[in-house]
C-alpha cells in the first residue's frame, strides 16, 4: 500500500529550524521561525510559567483524562482574557469553549466544525496568510478564496482592495482574519477598518473566523483583542481560534482555545455538542499540562502580575528591535526606506526583498529567514543588528 506514496517536502519554515541548527557560522542570526527570542537569542521559559509548574506539581492529585472540551476552568479564563471579564457573549451564555493542542488544534477544530455546519463551505483568507493557514482550512475539507491584504507598495493593509473582493463574497462564507500581529506582514486593520469589515460582514451574512495568536504582543492585551470584541459586539455568530504559544510561552506544550459564539444560549449549547464530538472523533481530547499553567497563572493574582508584566518585557522589546533595525538600515545608507517596520506590529515584518536576495543572505551572511522575506523581529539583537543591517544593504544594492 505505501509503495504508491509520493515524498512531501518538509514544511518550509520548520527546514529552517533544522538548517539554522546546523550551520556552523558564529555569526548566524535566526530571523524565522516565529518563536520569541530574548537579546541573547534563547526562547526562556517565562517565569511565572515554572512557578505555575511548580504549584501544579505539588497540588495535582490525578492525571486522569479531562474530556474533549479541556479543563472548565482553563476555558473559562482563556475566554475572559479573550473577551474581556464582562463581555455581553460570556454572560449570555453564547459561548462554546474548547482547550485544543495549540492554536493549530483550535484553527483545524474549527475548520472541521464548519465543515459539519457547511461541507464545503467557503473560507476567504488574506494574501498572504500564515503559510499552515491553507492545508489547516483545505484538509478539513473546505474551499480556499483569497482577499487582497498587504501592498508591497504601500506596505500597508489595501483596505479599499480588502473590502472590494469581500463585496464578492457569498451569504455564509467565512472570513479568516487575523486578530493582532497579521502574520506574516505585521500590518494590522486599525478600529475604524475592523468597524467597516465587521459592518460588512453583517451586511452580507458572513461568518467571521478570527485567529489570534499573539495577543499581548502589539499594543497589550486588551488593545490587541479591541477587533475581536468589536466584532463579537456586532455579529450574531463568530469563531475564535486562539493559541498561548506565544504570549505564554508555551510552544511545545500546545495550548490552545477554540470559541464558537452563537445567537442564544441554547443555540450554544448545540453548538458545543457538535464542537466536543468533533473534537472527540480527532485527538479524543486536549494535553493537560500547558492549560494547566495557564489556568494556573490567570487564576492567581501575583503569577497574573507577574505573567502581565513578562509579557509587557517582550512588547517592549519587539518595539524596540523594530526601531533598532529601521535605523540601523537607515544608517547604513540603502536607497530604500525601511520605517515601515517600526509602524507594524507583533513578531514579523516583510523586509521586501526577494527569495534570491534571502537566499544570498542565507548563503553569505547566515542570516535565515522565510523565503518571502518575512523576518521574526524578535531575532534581532544589539548584538547582530548592525551585521543584520549591513548584510541585507548588500545584498539589495
Ligand atoms: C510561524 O509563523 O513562524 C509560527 O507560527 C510557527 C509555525 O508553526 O509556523
Amino acid at each position: 500500500m505505501f509503495n504508491q506514496l509520493q515524498g512531501v517536502p518538509p514544511d518550509a519554515l520548520l527546514k529552517l529550524i533544522v538548517q539554522f541548527g546546523q550551520d556552523s557560522n558564529p555569526k548566524k542570526v535566526d530571523l524565522g521561525v516565529g518563536v520569541y527570542k530574548d537579546e541573547q537569542g534563547n526562547t526562556p521559559v517565562m517565569q511565572a510559567v515554572t512557578a505555575a509548574e511548580h504549584i501544579i506539581l505539588e497540588q495535582q492529585k490525578t492525571k486522569s483524562y479531562i474530556g474533549p472540551a479541556g479543563s472548565p476552568l482553563y476555558c473559562e479564563l482563556s475566554a475572559e482574557l479573550l473577551f474581556g471579564k464582562n463581555h455581553s457573549v460570556i454572560k449570555d451564555r453564547r459561548i462554546s469553549v474548547a482547550q485544543t493542542p495549540g492554536g493549530c488544534g483550535a484553527l483545524r477544530m474549527a475548520a472541521e466544525f464548519i465543515n459539519v455546519c457547511k461541507p464545503g463551505a467557503t473560507v476567504w483568507v488574506s494574501t498572504p496568510t500564515w503559510v499552515n493557514h491553507i492545508p489547516l482550512m483545505c484538509e478539513a475539507g473546505l474551499q480556499l478564496k483569497e482577499y487582497p491584504y498587504y501592498n508591497d507598495e504601500t506596505k500597508d493593509v489595501d483596505f479599499d482592495k480588502m473590502l472590494e473582493a469581500l463585496e464578492t463574497a457569498n451569504e455564509g462564507d467565512i472570513v479568516l482574519l487575523h486578530g493582532c500581529c497579521h502574520n506574516p506582514s505585521g500590518a494590522d486593520l486599525n478600529q475604524a477598518q475592523w468597524q467597516q469589515v465587521a459592518e460588512l460582514i453583517l451586511r452580507k451574512h458572513l461568518l467571521p473566523f478570527i485567529d489570534i495568536a499573539y495577543q499581548g504582543l502589539g499594543d497589550g492585551l486588551n488593545e490587541d483583542a479591541h477587533g475581536l470584541r468589536l466584532m463579537a459586539d456586532t455579529v450574531p455568530e463568530m469563531i475564535v481560534a486562539s493559541s498561548c504559544s506565544k504570549n505564554f510561552g508555551l510552544y511545545r506544550e500546545r495550548t490552545g482555545t477554540v470559541v464558537v459564539i452563537s445567537s442564544d444560549a441554547t443555540r450554544a449549547a448545540i453548538s458545543g455538542s457538535q464542537l466536543f464530538s468533533t473534537i472527540r472523533g480527532h485527538y479524543s481530547m486536549p494535553p493537560a499540562h500547558g492549560a494547566a499553567i495557564v489556568e494556573t497563572i490567570l487564576s492567581q493574582s501575583e503569577l497574573n502580575t507577574q505573567w502581565v508584566d513578562e509579557l509587557s518585557v517582550m512588547r517592549n522589546r519587539l518595539a524596540d528591535n523594530r526601531a533598532a533595525i529601521a535605523s540601523a538600515l537607515k544608517a547604513v545608507g540603502t536607497d530604500r526606506d525601511f520605517s515601515f517596520i517600526t509602524a507594524e506590529k507583533g513578531m514579523f515584518s516583510f523586509l521586501g526583498i526577494t527569495p534570491a536576495q534571502v537566499d544570498q543572505l542565507r548563503e553569505e551572511h547566515a542570516i535565515y529567514m522565510a523565503g518571502s522575506s518575512r523576518i521574526n523581529i524578535a531575532g534581532i539583537s544589539t548584538a547582530n543588528v548592525e551585521y543584520v543591517a549591513h548584510a541585507i544593504s548588500q545584498v539589495i544594492k
